[in-house]
C-alpha cells in the first residue's frame, strides 16, 4: 500500500467517525459551474436528467443559462446519490405545494432534508439530517441602487440596523440579510406566501448572525456560509446547528473538503485533497 492510500483511507475513516450522525450538522456542497474540469463530464451530467429537466435544459442551453443549469442538477444528484445510495439518474423528486423540492424515492424517505440555491456562476447544496433546512446564495453586485430594495423586503429592525451601518459596510450588510431572510423561507418551504416583514435576523459587528426575531424564535439557528468579493451565502435550520462542513466538489470527479475560511475561494481544487466521500 502506498503511503498516499494509508492517508486517504485514514481521512475517510474519520469523516465517518467524526460524523456517524448527521443531526446538527450541515454538509454544504459547492461547485463553480465555470470549472474547465467540468468540460469533459457534461455528457455524463446530462444522461443523470429526468425527461422534465432534460426539457428544461435544451430550452436553456443556447442561452447563458444552460451551463449552470446542468451543472447545478449533477451537483444536487450526485451529492444525494451518496446520502441514498441511489445512482444520481435514480434520484426522483417531488415538490411541496410552493415549490420545495423533496426526494420521492421511497428508499430515500427521512434519511435526510436538502435545499439548492444557484446564481451565476456558483451552485450550492446543503444537506443534514433531520430538520428544515435552508440555503441562499447571491453574487454581489458592486451598485448601490440594489440597496433600494431593502424597504421592500426587510423588516423595519433590519432596516434600522442597515441604515446604521457605516457607508462602506451597506453593501455587504445588505447581502447578509438578504441571504439570511431567502434561507429562513426556503427552510420553512413555504416561499413568499411568509411575510418578509414579520421576521428580522440581528447581525453584530463582525457581520455574524446573533439573534433572530419571529415565529418560533428559539428553534431557529442561522449562519453566513461564505462572503467573499464575489458570493454571499446563507443557511438557516429549524434547530441548532453544530457543526459545518465545506466541500468544493466536481460531480463524478474529486470531492474536497476544506475549512470555513477555505471554502467558496475560486482556486483549483488540490489533487492531494481528493477522497471518496462518505456518510456515517
Ligand atoms: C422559490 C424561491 C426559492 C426562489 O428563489 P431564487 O432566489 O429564485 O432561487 P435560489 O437559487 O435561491 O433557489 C432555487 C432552488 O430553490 C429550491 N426551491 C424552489 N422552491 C422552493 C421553496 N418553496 N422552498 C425552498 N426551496 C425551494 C429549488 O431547488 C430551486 O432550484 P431548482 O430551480 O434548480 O429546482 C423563493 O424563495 C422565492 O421566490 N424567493 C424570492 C426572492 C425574494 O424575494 N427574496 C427576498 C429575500 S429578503
Amino acid at each position: 500500500m502506498l503511503r498516499g492510500d494509508r492517508l486517504e483511507i485514514k481521512i475517510m475513516i474519520s469523516i465517518v467517525e467524526k460524523r456517524p450522525s448527521l443531526i446538527g450538522h450541515v454538509d454544504v456542497w459547492y461547485c463553480f459551474t465555470d470549472d474547465h474540469r467540468l468540460n469533459g463530464r457534461l455528457d455524463q451530467y446530462e444522461a443523470m436528467l429526468s425527461p422534465a429537466e432534460l426539457e428544461q435544459y435544451q430550452q436553456l442551453i443556447h442561452g447563458n443559462n444552460g451551463r449552470d443549469y446542468l451543472v447545478s442538477r449533477a451537483l444536487l444528484r450526485t451529492v444525494l446519490s451518496e446520502y441514498c445510495g441511489l445512482a444520481p439518474e435514480k434520484i426522483s423528486f417531488c415538490v411541496n405545494a410552493y415549490g420545495k423540492p423533496e426526494l420521492s424515492n421511497s428508499e430515500a424517505q427521512g434519511l435526510i432534508q436538502f435545499n439548492t440555491a444557484h446564481t451565476s456562476g456558483l451552485t450550492v447544496c446543503v444537506v443534514t439530517r433531520d430538520n428544515d433546512v435552508g440555503v441562499d446564495v447571491e453574487s454581489r453586485a458592486e451598485n448601490r441602487s440594489i440597496l433600494n430594495m431593502a424597504d421592500d423586503y426587510f423588516s423595519a429592525l433590519e432596516l434600522q440596523a442597515l441604515n446604521g451601518r457605516a457607508d462602506d459596510q451597506q453593501l455587504d450588510y445588505f447581502y447578509r440579510y438578504w441571504t439570511l431572510k431567502e434561507a429562513y423561507i426556503k427552510a420553512r418551504g413555504e416561499g413568499l406566501s411568509i411575510p418578509l416583514h414579520d421576521f428580522s435576523v440581528v447581525l453584530d459587528d463582525q457581520g455574524a448572525f446573533s439573534g433572530f426575531v419571529g415565529p418560533e424564535a428559539d428553534r431557529w439557528d442561522f449562519g453566513i456560509l461564505c462572503k467573499n468579493l464575489n458570493y454571499t451565502a446563507a443557511l438557516a435550520m429549524g434547530g441548532k446547528i453544530d457543526s459545518i462542513a465545506y466541500f468544493h466538489s466536481i460531480p463524478l470527479g474529486q470531492q474536497v473538503e476544506l475549512g470555513a475560511d477555505d471554502a467558496f475561494n475560486h482556486f483549483p481544487v488540490n489533487t492531494s485533497g481528493q477522497r471518496n466521500r462518505m456518510i456515517g
